[in-house]
């Protein structure tokens, strides 16, 4: 049993409401940001103690800074890589793994590049930013995931820079830096998912990165639902059907609880709304 989580009156509406309309649709996706992951220990970029406020992206995050300094990027990322490793998916990766084992939730469209969502059992994950343990050379089109190829602990312990295998060139972290452009596929991926998507689960994005941010609004210019879920207001709220401010961990669990009362009959639901879904046909 989960714990209790103590919620006011409205924001038991506001749950209420989301998991009727999460059991109600019919293609519901998600999409997360950086918020998602701050209770396992990630931190964001813009929120409190963000990356960027002890950080300058441009010296960071940008082709230029690799160009100019590659050391000092690369202790960054790898300082970010041993940090990420260490954190454990929280409720709310694990509510979404859940929706999408359920049959509700047909994808989660990530801007994160911590890998929790698979470590959470997500599927269906379209990666918009790239993948922190995944490198990728600046010359020819090597490309390996150090988690998969077991060689993340000795990567994080070499000193010196990282080159590619094949031609000797350097290596660089296969992310999204500001200025450059997003995966072709997945961009494509996600935006055909936000097409088809009749509701859209917003969690923890302060939606202000762009091409990103078109997803929600995407879904609600083809008449979807978004419900958003936040510590507080971001770029997205204008635009949700449904605002929930609260952690996402702790507001998961709440909403997950909804949802199964709701799929096991109760709150008032007949099993109409289960027909077409594989469920006691
Ligand atoms: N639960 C829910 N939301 C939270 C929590 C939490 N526990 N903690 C913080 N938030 C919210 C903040 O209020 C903020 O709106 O998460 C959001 C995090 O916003 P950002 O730090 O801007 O992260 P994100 O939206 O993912 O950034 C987009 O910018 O820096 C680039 O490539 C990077 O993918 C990133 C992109
Ligand atoms: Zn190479």
């Amino acid at each position: 049993m989960g714990r209790i989580f103590k919620v006011s009156r409205s924001a038991n509406n506001m749950l209420e409401e989301a998991a009727r309309l999460l059991v109600k649709s019919r293609f519901a996706i998600a999409f997360t940001g950086a918020g998602i992951s701050a209770e396992s220990g990630v931190p964001t970029f813009r929120g409190f103690n963000g990356l960027w406020k002890k950080h300058r992206p441009e010296e960071l995050a940008t082709p230029e800074a690799f160009e100019k300094d590659p050391h000092l990027v690369w202790s960054f990322y790898k300082w970010r890589m041993d940090l990420i490793r260490k954190a454990k998916p929280n409720p709310a990766h694990y509510a979404l793994a859940e929706l999408e084992g359920i049959g509700i939730l047909k994808a989660v469209v990530t801007q994160n590049v911590d890998d929790l969502h698979r470590e959470a059992g997500s599927r269906n994950v379209v990666e918009l930013h790239g993948n922190i343990f995944r490198v990728r050379c600046t010359s020819c089109s090597y490309k390996e995931n150090l988690k998969e190829s077991g060689r993340l602990e000795a990567f994080l312990a070499e000193r010196d820079l990282p080159k590619c295998p094949r031609c000797g060139s350097l290596l660089r972290p296969d992310v999204v830096w500001f200025g450059e452009p997003l995966p072709r596929k997945a961009l494509e991926e996600a935006f055909k998912l936000a097409e088809t998507a009749d509701l859209v689960l917003v969690i923890g994005t302060s939606g202000v990165v762009y091409p990103a941010a078109y997803v929600p609004q995407i879904v609600k210019e083809h008449g979807g639902k978004v419900i958003e879920v936040n510590t507080e207001r971001s770029g997205i709220t204008p635009i949700a059907d449904v605002f929930i401010r609260g952690r996402a961990g702790e507001v998961m669990e709440g909403l997950m609880e909804k949802v199964r009362v709701m799929l096991n009959g109760g709150g008032g639901f007949s099993d109409r709304l289960f027909r077409g879904r594989g469920w006691g046909d």
